[in-house]
């Protein structure tokens, strides 16, 4: 890891995980009052709601460089070591460019995946994770979850860490990596947070899904590698911290529409609060959480 990784302060009180009943399908730790009952959805039948303009997925783009730097590369420590990356491995997952011997398959609800330029040893597959992953049994060493907070419901999440035990390989890995959305900071930055959790909340979605992954994935049956739970003070400075300040503001822009609906604000005043967000991060010490966790499917489950 960079120097920026060592301004991350590791506080384990802040980063315990949540109460376990926090993880369960109980609604009543989910719901709160929310302006807005029937929100619109992205895509029919989709309970995805972040936009798929260009702008989105540039911001997806560096978020996936953030990720990297924000926990030491693309596999985990102790699943890479478990895994023979280099030699070549099957995996469920974009990281076809760092591992030119493995053969990588990527599925979404949305065709954003370049048909013609792309890595030759990638497949891209049209599939919803939530009506069951289209491949056989015991097929992969390693899947990768990740940033899926704005699109699983709580319920769907077991199914879907189960059907990914279903097609690893008996010693195989899966690899989890989700924000963990709370309350922190003031000003701005606060109403942002707070709307992010209030959208997931209407839509039956957890916004701190990264501190239940552990939970998640050791009920499927799966014996944990790595934990990693990052804790980011936007007041502090580096590349770091830059990279995922950046990344929140761009959130407020690419979901400007349903943001300007649920909190309220449109026209002048939504662009008077898009300019706050980093001030008010520094100013109120703002405060990222995420989590990154790996699981071994055992040789007999
Ligand atoms: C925030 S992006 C994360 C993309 C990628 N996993 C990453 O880590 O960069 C979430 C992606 O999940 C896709 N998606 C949403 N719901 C889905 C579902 N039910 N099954 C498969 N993909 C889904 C969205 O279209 C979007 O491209």
């Amino acid at each position: 890891m960079g120097t920026s990784v060592s301004r991350l302060q590791r506080k384990p009180s802040s980063l315990l995980p949540v109460q376990e009943k926090e993880c369960d399908i109980d609604r009543s730790t989910l719901t709160t009052s929310s302006q807005h009952s029937d929100p619109p959805t992205s895509l029919e039948n989709s309970n995805y709601w972040l936009p798929k303009t260009y702008e989105e997925q540039d911001r997806l783009m560096g978020q996936h460089f953030a990720i990297k730097e924000l926990f030491g590369g693309n596999v985990l420590q102790n699943a890479a070591r478990v895994l023979p990356l280099d030699e070549g491995v099957m995996v469920l997952d974009e990281m076809a460019t760092d591992y030119p011997n493995c053969e990588v398959y990527g599925i979404d609800i949305y065709p954003t995946y370049p048909q013609t330029i792309r890595p030759p040893n990638s497949v891209f597959m049209l599939a919803d994770a939530i009506d069951g992953l289209p491949f056989a049994d015991n097929s992969f060493d390693l899947v990768q979850v990740r940033l899926m907070v704005a699109a699983f419901k709580v319920e769907d999440w077991p199914r879907v860490i189960a059907d990914c035990v279903r097609i690893l390989k008996p010693g195989g890995v899966l690899q989890m990596i989700e924000p963990d959305y709370r309350d922190s900071g003031g000003g701005a930055c606060q109403l942002l947070v707070r709307t992010l959790i209030q959208v997931c909340e209407q839509r039956g979605q957890n916004p701190r899904i990264g501190s239940c992954l552990e939970t998640l994935m050791r009920r499927a049956g799966l014996l944990i590698l790595d934990r990693m739970a990052r804790e980011l003070d936007h007041a502090h400075g580096g590349k770091l911290v830059a990279e995922w300040t950046y990344d929140w503001r761009s959130i407020a822009a690419t979901s400007r529409p349903l943001f300007e609906q649920t909190i309220g604000l449109s026209g002048d005043k939504y662009t008077a609060f898009l300019k706050d967000i980093e001030p008010s991060m520094k100013q109120y010490h703002f405060k990222s959480f995420g989590y990154a966790v790996t699981g071994r499917k055992p040789m007999v489950l």
